[in-house]
């Protein structure tokens, strides 16, 4: 078995479906998309985005992004990192469809799992992880979505939430929100 797969499976994460059903039936390969990407709160001014509309007439084309992310703290493998997915069913957020935790090396875990786009400002894949402080600016930047890690999800609407802070600190440095769409990978 992969030994990152391993890692989920044992210590690093938990990974969990919530109870109660309502959790989209139909799963496989998937694209997402995007149709906000915000900070959690309104005074965080971190994350400025338009992120370009989705056409369903022109599915090929990846989203254009302008805007910034605002990386003002250096991360690094003293932090935990987080993400929780909130599913849309039946008029309603069922929270913690999936919930993500890594509470130690939150950086290196985060770089697995992120697209290249943005795992490429965590340093090397191999070396010490280490996001340092920058501001991303994103012009006309079409941004792919691979996540070879995760090659199955379950279809639906998504609200995604992560959040990172560093070891000890309940509250996070960073907390992000974003809401998606996944969807049937095209072309399969
Ligand atoms: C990014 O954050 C730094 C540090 O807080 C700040 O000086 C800078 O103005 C910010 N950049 C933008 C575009 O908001
Ligand atoms: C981005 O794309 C828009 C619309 O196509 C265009 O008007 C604008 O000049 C482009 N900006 C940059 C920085 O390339």
């Amino acid at each position: 078995m992969d030994s990152f797969v391993f890692k989920i499976l044992t210590t690093a994460v938990v990974l969990r479906a919530a109870s109660g059903g309502g959790i989209p039936t139909f799963a496989g390969p998937w694209n997402v998309w995007i149709e906000r990407f915000t900070t959690c709160s309104e005074d965080d001014k971190r994350i400025s985005l338009k992120i370009s509309h989705f056409n369903p007439s022109k599915k090929f084309e990846n989203q254009v992004w302008n805007g910034f992310i605002n990386f003002t703290e250096e991360m690094d493998d003293t932090w935990w990192s987080k993400g929780v997915l909130d599913v849309r069913s039946n008029n309603q957020w069922k929270e913690n469809a999936f919930v993500f935790f890594f509470p130690k090396n939150g950086c290196s875990s985060a770089r697995e799992i992120l697209t290249e786009m943005f795992s490429k400002y965590f340093g090397k894949k191999g070396t010490p992880c280490r996001l340092v402080k920058r501001c991303i600016y994103f012009e006309n930047t079409t941004v792919a979505h691979e996540y070879p890690r995760f090659p199955i999800m379950p279809y639906g609407y998504y609200r995604f939430k992560i959040t990172a802070g560093v070891t000890g600190a309940k509250e996070p440095e960073y907390c992000f929100r974003m809401l998606c769409h996944i969807i049937p990978k095209i072309g399969s």
